[in-house]
């Protein structure tokens, strides 16, 4: 009797087992994806590549070379930020590339996190960085003409954003100029909870709402079209409040992190480029906001701009709304 007990016991512990190893994530054999992340011994990168080994940005199957590319005199900070993502022992990392040169920091990636650059201090705007943060993107730029993969998709975190994406694509020759995006999704989802808190509303259930324009205090959030829980925004907003509030706390959120924390934004800004690349890479019926390269024909911006627009993803591409 105890026998059969015990029989019976290991044949339901075997299919449990079964149906773990039926619900756990199994890398799968496909090639490894390559992650280039810049800036990789600073603080954004800190919070992006943790979020990159686990499933966040390419999903439960695909394994990742992660290429950490920083300045020679982060040589050592970077082989730190290694050694903790040995320690972390995520099963999707396949290895970790430490680079203090573009060439090898970019050598066949498939996609790029372009973070390394200089934060604004208190009184600065982020234009006030291109002098310094323009010329990054010149390097990276023939790098990635050099030795990227023609297919790799980029987001430009680095400050001032849109105008270093410009740079970027003008001189990554040979990669079409599509792959090139500029980060306002943490101005989007800054909106997002602004309106939320706002409504007491949930960030889910708000939907349609763009940022236009570029990541500085000029961009515009537009919640012309929005609805929360189906209503239109705009039958629960006062144009008051939207006026003199909302507008200018998203247009100077970041100045108000940096008066915060004494540093500019760094986990919000992390998490907005997964959710920008992901959705990028996945696809998403909602509305996004990106900065993409204008030719002219998209509502009368001029064409040579990477400008903001309401976009939604499907196939590995933006379509714009
Ligand atoms: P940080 O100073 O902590 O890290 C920047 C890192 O970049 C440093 O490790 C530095 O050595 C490295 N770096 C500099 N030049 C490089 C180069 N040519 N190649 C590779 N690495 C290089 O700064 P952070 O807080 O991580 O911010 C990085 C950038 O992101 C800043 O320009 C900041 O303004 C910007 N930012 C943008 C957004 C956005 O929404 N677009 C949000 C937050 C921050
Ligand atoms: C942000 O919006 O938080 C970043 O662009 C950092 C900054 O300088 O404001």
């Amino acid at each position: 009797m105890l026998s059969k007990n015990l029989q019976a016991m290991s044949k339901r512990q075997a299919l449990f087992t079964q149906s773990l190893r039926t619900f756990s994530a199994e890398p799968s054999n496909a090639p490894p994806k390559r992650v280039a992340v810049t800036g990789a011994a600073g603080n954004i990168a800190y919070s992006i590549l943790y979020r990159i080994d686990s499933e966040e940005f390419l999903g439960k199957n695909q394994r990742v070379i992660l290429h950490l590319v920083d300045l020679p005199f982060a040589e050592k900070a970077l082989t730190g930020v290694m050694a903790e993502l040995h320690d972390c022992a995520f099963p999707l990392l396949d290895s970790v590339v430490c680079a203090t040169n573009p060439t090898d920091g970019f050598r066949d990636v498939d996609y790029a996190f372009m973070v390394g650059a200089k934060p604004r201090g208190p009184g600065m705007e982020r234009a006030d960085l291109l002098k310094d943060n323009g010329q990054i993107f010149v390097g990276v730029g023939k790098a990635m003409a050099d030795v990227a993969k023609r297919d790799c998709k980029t987001i430009v975190v680095g400050n001032p954003a849109n105008t270093n994406c410009l740079i970027l694509q003008n001189h990554a020759k040979g990669i079409p100029s599509e792959n090139f995006t500029a980060m306002t999704r943490l101005d989007h989802n800054r909106a997002l909870t602004q309106l939320a808190l706002k409504t007491n509303s949930k960030v889910t259930d708000i939907k349609k709402m763009a940022i236009w324009g570029n990541h500085s205090p000029t961009m515009y959030p537009d919640v012309r079209n929005t609805t929360i829980a189906g209503k239109p925004a705009l039958s629960l907003i006062d144009d008051d409040w939207k006026i003199k509030e909302f507008t200018p706390r998203v247009q100077k959120r970041g100045a108000e992190i940096i008066e915060l924390r004494g540093a500019s934004s760094a986990a919000s800004a992390g998490s907005a480029s997964i959710d920008h690349m992901r959705d990028w890479v996945s696809g998403s019926n909602e509305w996004q906001s990106v900065g993409i390269l204008t030719d002219g024909s998209q509502y009368n911006v001029p064409a040579g701009l990477i400008f903001s627009f309401p976009v939604t993803s499907s196939n590995g591409k933006f379509q714009l709304v």
